[in-house]
C-alpha cells in the first residue's frame, strides 16, 4: 500500500471558555487506503473534512490543529515524522495542488517560478534545467504560449482583466 489511513481524527482548537479548551472536531475517525499506481477520489459534501483529511498528510494545517490515528506512508507513520524529514517528502514524493489559485499562488512569483521551485529543490535540477524543463512540461499538458505564460503571474481574475 503507497498510502494508508486509519482511524485519522482531527480536532480544531478553538480556544478557552471558563478555563476550558473548545475543540472542533472536524475529521472523526476515516479510514482509506491509496494503492500503488492508483487514482483515487475523495468524494463527500462541503464540509463534510476532504481538505482537512488531505491537509493532514503532510502537516499543512494551521497550528490550532490536532491529528491523530495513523497515516502510513510506505511504511512511515508521517503524524511522527520530523519537520525535516516531511520536508524532504513534500514536493518530491507527495505533493498537493490547492483549491484556490487566488489564495495558494504567490502572487510575486512567475508561473517559471512556481513550477521550477520542485525541480531545483527536489530534483537537483539547476536554474537553467528547470527553465527548460517547465516549458517542456506546459507544452506537455497543451497549455498554449508556454514561453509567454512561464513569465507571468497570477493576475487577479480573467473576467476582470478583460472587461478592464
Ligand atoms: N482552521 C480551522 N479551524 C476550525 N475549523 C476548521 C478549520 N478548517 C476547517 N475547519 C472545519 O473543518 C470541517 C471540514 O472542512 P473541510 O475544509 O475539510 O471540508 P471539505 O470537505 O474540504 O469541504 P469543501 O467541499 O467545501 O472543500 C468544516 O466544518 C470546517 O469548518
Ligand atoms: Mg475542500
Amino acid at each position: 500500500m503507497l498510502l494508508s489511513i486509519q482511524d485519522l481524527k482531527v480536532a480544531f482548537r478553538m480556544g478557552k471558555v471558563n478555563g476550558q479548551m473548545q475543540r472542533a472536531l472536524a475529521v472523526k475517525g476515516v479510514s482509506f487506503d491509496i494503492p500503488e499506481n492508483s487514482t483515487v477520489a475523495l468524494v463527500g459534501e462541503s464540509g463534510s473534512g476532504k481538505s482537512v483529511t488531505a491537509m493532514s498528510i503532510l502537516n499543512l494545517l494551521p497550528d490550532n490543529a490536532e491529528r491523530q490515528g495513523k497515516i502510513l506512508f510506505q511504511g512511515r507513520d508521517l503524524l511522527q515524522t520530523s519537520l525535516p524529514e516531511l520536508q524532504g517528502i513534500r514536493g518530491r514524493e507527495i505533493a498537493c495542488v490547492f483549491q484556490d489559485p487566488m489564495t495558494s499562488l504567490n502572487p510575486v512569483f512567475t508561473v517559471a517560478d512556481q513550477i521550477m521551485e520542485p525541480l531545483v529543490k527536489h530534483m537537483g535540477m539547476s536554474r537553467k534545467q528547470a527553465l527548460v524543463r517547465a516549458e517542456e512540461l506546459l507544452n506537455e499538458v497543451g497549455i498554449p504560449e508556454p514561453k509567454r505564460r512561464l513569465k507571468a503571474i497570477r493576475t487577479r481574475c480573467r473576467a476582470a482583466s478583460s472587461s478592464a
